[in-house]
């Protein structure tokens, strides 16, 4: 399914901050920022960034967002069009100090790290606004026939820096991101702290690894809708199911080894309980095959809900 408008921006948002975080890596590293990843990270910066994103939002987000009742002055679009300008103001504090440093200039490391600082701590905070409170205040005012002006914005505007301008810069992205060493986020935490927020989690989880041998299952000592045992890991999944389903388990394997499947879900009652079993191929984010991950959750209160609680309402 094609990508909405807001979500291409924030796709945008995200692939820069993967580039923010390398750049935080290389500067605080021991040794100094790899050349070709700071002049790769300039061009990301000021014509992807710069003259492409931020031109999408003033040429064509911006304006409709006023047209459909959401004054320019002294209100969050104010704010953000503030902000591009201050951007520009410090990118071009940026720009020669990278030009120096890429021509060899060494001396100019610190200055450069601070200018990167600058710039990439006003734009953090504004990626954030945007995504939490301009789209989502957008999404509110604008009209159905609005997203097509806006995704046709988007295309003339990435058009105009050649043939697949997205996908260039997400790859020029991932390359500078891979080069300044940017770990998943999980990497962060620790694995006290992952073990028990896998068995927090609402649903519970098993994993069978590529090579279909039952590797983890989750809520190892609380009571779980299916009873699990220790002595399953380390076996095939195929002696984990009655023999009468396991040509099922094996085609549902073969189909998300193959690529050709993202899920199967079955659910079933149990006493008066409705039960939700997902299968997911776990992939590396290059897409490699890594295992299944099966959820299984008790899904009876949520089927019942209506209406909405928000936070917000204090009546809980
Ligand atoms: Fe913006
Ligand atoms: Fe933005």
């Amino acid at each position: 399914m094609s990508r909405r408008w807001n979500e291409i921006l924030m796709d945008d948002h995200q692939a820069t901050e993967k580039v923010f975080a390398a750049l935080d890596n290389a500067f605080s590293a021991s040794q100094p920022p790899p050349v070709r990843m700071v002049s790769e990270a300039m061009e990301y910066l000021s014509v992807y960034l710069d003259r492409c994103h931020n031109h999408k939002e003033e040429d064509y987000l911006f304006p409709l967002i006023e047209k459909r009742g959401i004054p320019r002055e002294g209100g969050p679009l104010a704010v953000m069009l503030a902000e591009h300008e201050e951007s520009r103001r410090l990118l071009a504090v940026l720009t020669p100090l990278a030009k120096e440093y890429v021509a060899g200039h060494r001396e100019v490391t610190e200055a450069l790290a601070e200018a990167f600082v600058a710039y990439s701590s006003l734009l953090k905070q504004h990626f954030w606004k945007e995504n939490d409170i301009l789209y989502p205040m957008a999404l509110r005012v604008l009209r159905p026939e609005d997203e097509a002006s806006i995704l046709a914005g988007i295309e003339r505007t990435e058009a105009a820096f050649g043939a697949d301008t997205r996908a260039h810069f997400y790859t020029m992205a991932a390359r500078i991101a891979a080069a300044g060493s940017v770990a998943d986020l999980s990497v962060g935490l620790d694995r006290e702290v992952l073990a028990a927020m896998l068995n927090t989690l609402p649903v519970e989880i098993s994993f069978v690894d590529a090579n279909d041998t039952v590797a983890y299952f989750s809520h190892e000592n609380q009571d779980k809708i299916f009873p699990r045992s220790r002595s399953a890991i380390g076996m095939k999944v195929q002696q984990c199911h009655p023999k009468s389903s396991v040509h099922r388990v094996n085609a549902i394997l073969s189909a998300f080894k193959a690529g050709q499947r993202e899920v199967a879900e079955f659910w079933i009652e149990l006493a008066d309980r409705k039960i939700h079993i997902r299968y997911f191929p776990v992939r590396s984010p290059d897409g490699r095959y890594l295992g299944c991950l099966e959820t299984v959750q008790d899904i009876t209160a949520i089927q019942r809900l209506t209406g909405q609680r928000r936070l917000l309402d204090d009546n809980d």
